[in-house]
């Protein structure tokens, strides 16, 4: 008989099938038995009902525990108030594996450091579940997206010379060489090379930050796309992201439907997130938070002063202000990056760009145009006390056919937080690395 997932069980009402899934839940009736099976796909209710199927099954099924595995055949019949709409009259169920007594996640309420230290059973459950299927949809519709513009997903490596965004996060081991080696904060500054190589492309992979932070939206080990082009400008840059970010919700809204019905995310702020994204500059930014604290005199934050960047608490309100996502552009050169290009009006400015999700979320995604000029790269180095000659790879870019060029870094986890409408990107990957945590 062919394998059939719960998710599919709309297509074969009336029809015998084999289910095999882990007991999310139980209750008996004397005569009649209830299992709620979990497959990874949905939830369905297996009914097992005295005289329908072979006695030594029915006492079997008896014993049953929360979390034992089983492979139950019936027929699928439509039940509306069963959850996902389907149920199972068995005629047939075999135990696989009879779980202990004592499984830790019950169906009670659990604080969050008791779920986090059981992590690796927390995630069995439905809103766990729904969560990592939404995040595998954001991935798959994001290299969809890319790779149908034209994109070459390459890699960067995770062991590095160089620093990437800033020393102060830099995770420092010994190379075999005995010369210290970093763990990639950011593919960039390969991509930069891989792009003029190839024209446009991607780099999708894990990178690692040491933040002292302990936020809602800091993981020291989180996933980045980073896509980079040649030939493109920071206005096209951003117009790229805006079509990145519109496609992917687009997708989530319309290929996991139920996952999101199964974490209660509220639709309407995803449906409204449609070009044109709105758009600051950072200094029309400044001006709102000044507005904005006015206001509400009561607010725990102060309004930054010139030349600062944004804490959290700024972000957040930039964000609540707005109903679709909101860019903050040409920032000041000082709170940013090495290798951002100078705003050819204003010198003291980058053409840069962060791009924040509403309702309060904050910002999402790091772009900016990358500087071309050799002489100007050179002075930027030295400026922000960075060692040349470790750079001097990343330097030669600009001595051979050096061109505008662009891209962009999209957060994974802070993606799917908002997109989920989570409190917190401890529930976006399966094994959160935190502050205080490196178990399991
Ligand atoms: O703004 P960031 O630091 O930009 C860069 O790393 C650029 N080199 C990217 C590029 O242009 N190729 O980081 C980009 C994004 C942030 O907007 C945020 O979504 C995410 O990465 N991010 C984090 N997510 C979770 N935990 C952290 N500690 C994060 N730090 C950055
Ligand atoms: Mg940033």
């Amino acid at each position: 008989m062919a394998e059939v997932r719960i998710e599919a069980l709309a297509a074969h009402e009336g029809q015998e099938v084999t289910l095999r899934g882990w007991v999310y839940n139980y209750r008996s009736s004397g005569k009649i038995q209830f299992v709620i099976l979990r497959d990874g796909t949905g939830l369905c209710q297996v009914v097992l009902v005295k005289g329908q199927v072979p006695d030594g099954v029915f006492e079997s099924a008896r014993r049953l525990t929360q979390e034992s595995a089983v492979e139950v055949t019936g027929t699928v019949r439509a039940d509306a108030r069963a959850p996902g709409g389907f149920e199972l009259a068995a005629r047939d169920l075999t135990v696989i594996h009879l779980a202990e007594q004592d499984y830790p996640i019950t169906l009670k309420e659990h604080g969050v450091e008791f779920l986090l230290d059981h992590r690796h059973l927390w995630l069995r459950t439905p809103r766990q579940v729904a969560i990592l299927r939404i995040r595998h949809e954001i991935t798959r519709a994001i290299r969809e997206f890319l790779d149908g513009r034209g994109f070459v997903c390459t890699e960067s490596p995770i062991l590095m010379g160089t620093a990437a965004e800033g020393t102060t996060t830099l995770f420092q081991t010994q190379y075999v060489s005995g010369e210290p080696a970093f763990l990639s904060q950011s593919g960039q500054l390969y991509v930069e090379a891989t792009a003029a190589a190839l024209g446009k492309v991607y780099t999708f992979g894990p990178t690692f930050r040491a933040e002292k932070s302990k936020t809602r939206r800091h993981l020291i080990e989180f996933w980045m796309v980073e896509p980079e082009m040649a030939f493109c400008t920071h206005e096209e840059n951003m117009k790229l992201q805006e079509e990145l970010v519109t496609h992917v919700v687009e997708s989530v809204l319309r290929n996991r439907q139920r996952e999101l019905e199964t974490i209660g995310r509220d639709l309407e702020p995803l449906k409204r997130v449609q070009p044109p994204f709105y758009r600051l500059t950072y200094e029309e930014a400044l001006e709102v938070l000044r507005e904005e604290h006015a206001r509400t005199p009561d607010a725990e934050w102060e309004p930054v002063p010139w030349g600062e960047d944004f804490g959290a608490p700024h972000e957040a309100t930039l964000s609540r202000r707005f109903d679709r996502p909101v860019f903050i552009e040409r920032y000041p050169a000082k709170v940013k990056a090495f290798y951002m290009q100078p705003d050819p009006d204003r010198p003291e400015l980058v053409l840069n760009d962060d791009l924040l999700a509403p309702e309060g979320y904050g910002e999402i995604i790091g772009g900016s145009q990358r500087i071309h000029d050799l002489e100007v790269l050179k002075q930027r180095i030295r400026e922000h006390n960075l060692p040349e000659d470790a750079y001097q790879w990343y330097i030669d870019l600009r001595r051979f056919g050096s061109v505008p060029h662009s891209g962009f870094g999209l957060g994974i986890e802070r993606l799917v937080a908002w997109i989920c409408g989570l409190e917190h990107v401890r529930e976006t990957i399966p094994f959160p690395r935190l502050l205080n945590r490196l178990y399991p």
